[in-house]
């Protein structure tokens, strides 16, 4: 069943834990994200972000999200990623989005500001909760994270939120989540993430909207348990996911040329389904972080 953005992350805070937001651009994605929901009893956001409009359109791919998402058990959230532009945006509004991200972290903070608030206006029309991003990444999903010696602990280009403008940044924008920048990185890491909980302590002092963690996968159990217990509600999840998929069809294939049979592409949908199921149903039961199964 739909639960919006904001309801979805008021269960997780007022049960301490982060919902699992996984991008979704393939059927098996979608299905294997409800179908982790339903196993474990948790709450789960599904997302599909504008960068990935080559993999999936959004008018493809972005109906069968709300329809699955409808006739699930679970409470789930479907939520437009990274969204570029506020007609983007309104697109995935009139598909049936109740989550929705404006991502100006490109832009300068006063353009920031000032185009944040006017999404903010746009999804006061629906029943759709609205996150926005202060600080930046430095690196986008599917991306390998470049080892400049000189870049910052985020990786080149990324800069850390700063936990005062995060506070005028809420009140000016009305937005109800916000994705800071403290040490995660979009897509692979070449070494072990490092995660300045400072910055995020920091940023949960001044700001009470739920925060949210991007670059989510590829960070250790323990460094999810911590962020999450300095206040993070929502982990986007998606690049070591879809290549274990990956590697798990890789597998399949190998296998199967050299006993000489027959590979399908069935055959490769059905294992990338379940390698993803198996995946998000481990992700989502740390990111419970000790919370009892709500459903
Ligand atoms: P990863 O692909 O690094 O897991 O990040 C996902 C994300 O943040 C989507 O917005």
């Amino acid at each position: 069943m739909l639960v919006n953005l904001r309801d979805i992350c008021a269960i997780a805070e007022q049960n301490n834990m982060a919902i699992a937001a996984f991008n979704t651009p393939s059927l098996e994605a979608v299905r294997a994200a409800i179908d982790a929901a339903e196993a474990t009893g948790y709450p789960v956001i599904i997302q599909h972000a504008e960068c990935h409009e080559d993999i999936a359109p959004l008018d493809v791919i972005g109906p069968a999200m709300v329809a699955l998402a409808e006739r699930s058990s679970a409470l789930v959230c479907v939520h437009l990623d990274h969204g570029e532009s506020l007609s983007y945006i309104r697109r995935a509004l009139e598909l049936g989005f109740n989550g929705v991200m404006l991502d100006g972290s490109a832009l300068s903070y006063d353009e920031n500001v000032a185009n944040s608030a006017r999404a903010a206006a746009m999804v006061a029309n629906y029943d759709c909760g609205l996150e926005c991003e202060l600080g930046s990444l430095g690196a986008r999903e599917g991306d390998v994270l470049n080892d400049d010696p000189n870049a910052p602990e985020g990786g080149a280009g990324a800069i850390y939120t700063d936990p005062d403008q995060a506070s005028d940044f809420i009140a000016a924008t009305g937005a109800d989540l916000l994705a800071c920048s403290f040490g995660t990185v979009h897509g692979l890491y070449r070494g072990e993430p490092q995660l300045s909980f400072e910055v995020l302590d920091q940023i949960r002092a001044r700001v009470g909207t739920p925060l949210v963690m991007h670059g989510g996968s590829g960070v250790s159990d323990e460094d999810y348990r911590k962020a999450i217990d300095a206040g993070i509600r929502k982990i986007n999840y998606y690049t070591y996911g879809v290549k274990y998929a990956a590697e798990s069809v890789c597998g399949l294939v190998d296998e199967r040329r050299a006993a000489e049979s027959p590979v399908y592409w069935h055959d490769m949908t059905i294992a990338a389904y379940e390698r993803l199921l198996a995946d998000f149903t481990d992700v989502m039961k740390v990111f419970a972080n000790g919370a009892a199964p709500l459903a």
